[in-house]
């Protein structure tokens, strides 16, 4: 195909508008791997093809938009960060970025356990087999019917986030006739470098219970002494979306200095801490994210290093990846429909979808690329912005990317690392319809979460 010129908008670095995009790739159809699952590639069409299969095939069968996931990426990654921690730690794939009764399976079959934050998620969890006492139920505000759900349904661990949820807990599962093993989740005050929506280590906000002024050290004396509970740890959350590791290093020193003063006060060495997710992931090819083995090596050194100083038993470690295990393996695929150079600026690309799929630019300011999926093209490259369809400006996809100046209505278009808090904080917004999840692997597709529909939509209208 020959460069072809493109009626308006800057292609080059030099008229670019001024914003955060990264220059141009070399080669626009090429796929880099850090933002791709493995298997994603191009057929001889140059058409993108994911677990196989021919993103054209997959969107005729399943339409667009919709999230593509490689499930044998999935595979690998769980196993990835099992394998890295061993026997002696575990890992609990935090549900919150994606959960569906199949994901469920594939990671009880790849050994791992599940973080879940609602009543939602643990009956998921529950009704595809997984088993409780490989589950974590988390949450600032668990209702009593869902704390009794959980205790009654036997969860490995209830992790308490305020001093009326210890009281409330103790008395269910006293009321049930059960010792309910609990972590306590505390915060450290350690702030992490990542959108202030989503660091949770900083007392100003709502998890957890201030290790400052004593709170936490409070909060397990309380604990301790109440029958219906067996503490089993402390757990920490900083944040997410976090490449540096010295934020879990301060947390990881005063999580263990709490754990001595607990075995001072109290003569019990508490055997569990809990590091919680937050590890990032490359959306661009700006990002350089860590080896699941290397954040595992610098957790362990240093909590053992920690324990040492204390001279305090190393306890067991676990940790809650979602994000770093799901979103890499899912791209969103659009079909391109409005093309709209605005002159000397940019060019609008409009898709079939928008913030109901994907909210994360617009709530986080969160980047992300795109390519052309449907064919290769040689034409010079445009800067574009690719919004949605919604009835808001800030209905962003991808705030600042490049693609072909030939791009046309009809081309379909995949962005990447979709995996993780897309489809979960998928939305209705203007009665839009949630797109399906399409699990791909070994040149076959089945759908695990299915497109809404009309009816699905009008079901819940019961006016
Ligand atoms: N553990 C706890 C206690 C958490 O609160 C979270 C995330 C995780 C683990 C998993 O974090 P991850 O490894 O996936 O980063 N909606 C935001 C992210 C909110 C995260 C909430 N908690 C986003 O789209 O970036």
């Amino acid at each position: 195909m020959s460069r072809s010129a493109h009626p308006a908008g800057p292609r080059h670095a030099d008229v670019l508008p001024e914003g955060h995009y990264t220059a141009p790739a070399d080669d626009l159809n090429a796929l880099d791997p850090k933002v791709w699952a493995h298997t994603v590639g191009r057929d001889a069409d140059g058409v993108v093809t994911a677990g196989g299969i021919a993103v054209t095939q997959l969107a005729e069968e399943y339409g667009t938009p919709a999230y593509i996931l490689d499930e044998a990426d999935f595979r690998d990654r769980a196993r990835a960060w099992r394998t890295a921690f061993g026997t002696d730690a575990d890992v609990f794939y935090a549900g919150k970025a994606f959960l569906s009764r199949a994901v469920v399976r594939w990671l009880d079959e790849e050994g791992l356990n599940l973080d879940v934050c609602s009543g939602g998620e643990l009956a998921t969890a529950l009704s595809a087999g997984m088993p409780a006492e490989r589950i974590a139920f988390h949450g600032n505000n668990k209702s009593p019917e869902e704390i009794e759900r959980a205790v009654r349904a036997g969860v490995g661990r209830i992790v308490l986030d305020s001093f009326q949820e210890i009281v409330r807990v103790a008395h269910i599962a006293e009321s049930l006739g059960k010792r309910q093993p609990v972590q306590i989740r505390i915060t450290v005050g350690v702030e992490a470098h990542t959108h202030e929506f989503i660091a949770t280590a900083h007392e100003d906000q709502k998890f957890g219970i201030p290790l400052a002024g004593g709170q936490a050290a409070e909060a397990v004396r309380r604990a301790l002494q109440l029958d219906g509970l067996d503490v089993i740890g402390i757990h920490s959350h900083i944040g997410s979306q976090i490449f540096d590791m010295s934020g879990f290093e301060v947390a990881a020193h005063r999580v263990v200095g709490l754990l001595k003063d607990v075995r001072d006060e109290h003569g019990v060495e508490l055997a569990e801490i809990d590091l919680g997710g937050g590890l990032g992931i490359a959306y661009t090819s700006d990002d350089d994210p860590r080896e699941p083995h290397e954040i595992a090596k610098a957790l362990s050194e240093i909590v053992t290093r920690e324990c040492e100083g204390a001279r305090l038993r190393t306890p067991r470690i676990s940790v809650e990846p979602g994000r770093a295990i799901v979103g890499p393996t899912a791209f969103t695929l659009y079909e391109v429909g409005t093309v709209k150079p605005l002159e000397g600026l940019r060019t609008y690309v409009s898709v079939d979808g928008g913030m109901s799929d994907n909210i994360r630019t617009a709530l986080y300011d969160a980047e992300y690329s795109v390519a052309l999926a449907s064919r290769t093209s040689d034409a010079e490259p445009m800067l574009v912005r690719v919004v949605g369809k919604h009835c808001e400006s800030g209905d962003i996809v991808v705030k600042d990317a490049f693609l072909p100046g030939d791009l046309a209505p009809g081309d379909l278009i995949a962005v990447p690392a979709t995996g993780a808090y897309c489809r979960s904080m998928a939305s209705n917004y203007n009665h839009a319809m949630r797109p399906p999840v399409v699990a791909v692997r070994d040149g076959a597709a089945r759908v695990i979460v299915r497109r809404e529909t009309e009816e699905d939509l009008l079901r819940l209208d019961v006016g």
